[in-house]
């Protein structure tokens, strides 16, 4: 049987979030699967992927826009496969304590696209991130790079345990 491929999108401004995807990609391919990811502002057709893990980071409690723009994008072809959706965020320990639900457009764009799940992730605000808020959160002692590697693989060898259940069905 042909691999299944698995696309992992992400729309990210600093960086933090594309680390995220890539951590999911690696493992998915360690997991058996064709992983391939991009950045969600190049995304014009998601026809050649068995599933899609769309991922944005947040800001202001807004959802990135060009994850945003990629889910209306590729909307109807979407609804066909498979979908995850995941945000990177908060700048502490929160996404390790508990779960923190999708912020509202993120909420519609998974009924929209009957998504499976959505996950948030801790996000990083560090030295290396430009902008003026940054600095200033940095300088406060208020930065840090909360993105847990751990949760991240798991989630994603979760994604891959419920894609071959799929399979096998
Ligand atoms: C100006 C600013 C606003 C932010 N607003 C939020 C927010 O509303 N909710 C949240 O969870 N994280 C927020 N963050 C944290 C970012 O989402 C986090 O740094 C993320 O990992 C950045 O990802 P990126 O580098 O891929 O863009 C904010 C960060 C900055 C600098």
């Amino acid at each position: 049987m042909r691999r299944q491929r698995v696309l992992v999108a992400y729309g990210s401004k600093h960086g933090a979030t594309a680390g995220i995807a890539e951590e999911i990609g690696r493992t998915l391919q360690e997991d058996g699967f064709e992983a391939a990811v991009h950045p969600a502002s190049d995304v014009r057709d998601v026809e050649a992927f068995d599933a899609v893990i769309l991922g944005g980071s947040l800001y202001a409690g807004h959802w990135n826009r060009d994850a945003m723009r990629c889910a209306h994008r590729n909307a109807e072809a979407l609804t066909h496969r498979p979908v995850w959706l995941f945000s990177s965020g908060p700048v502490d320990s929160s996404a390790d304590r508990h779960e923190i639900p999708p912020v509202p457009a993120v909420a519609e764009e998974m009924a929209r696209l009957h998504a499976k799940e959505h996950r948030t992730f801790g996000g990083s605000i560090t030295a290396e991130t430009p902008g003026l808020v940054a600095r200033t959160l940095v300088k406060h002692d208020q930065g840090g790079d909360f993105r847990n590697t751990r949760a991240i693989q798991r989630w994603a060898h979760q994604v891959g345990e419920e894609l071959r259940a799929g399979e096998e069905a």
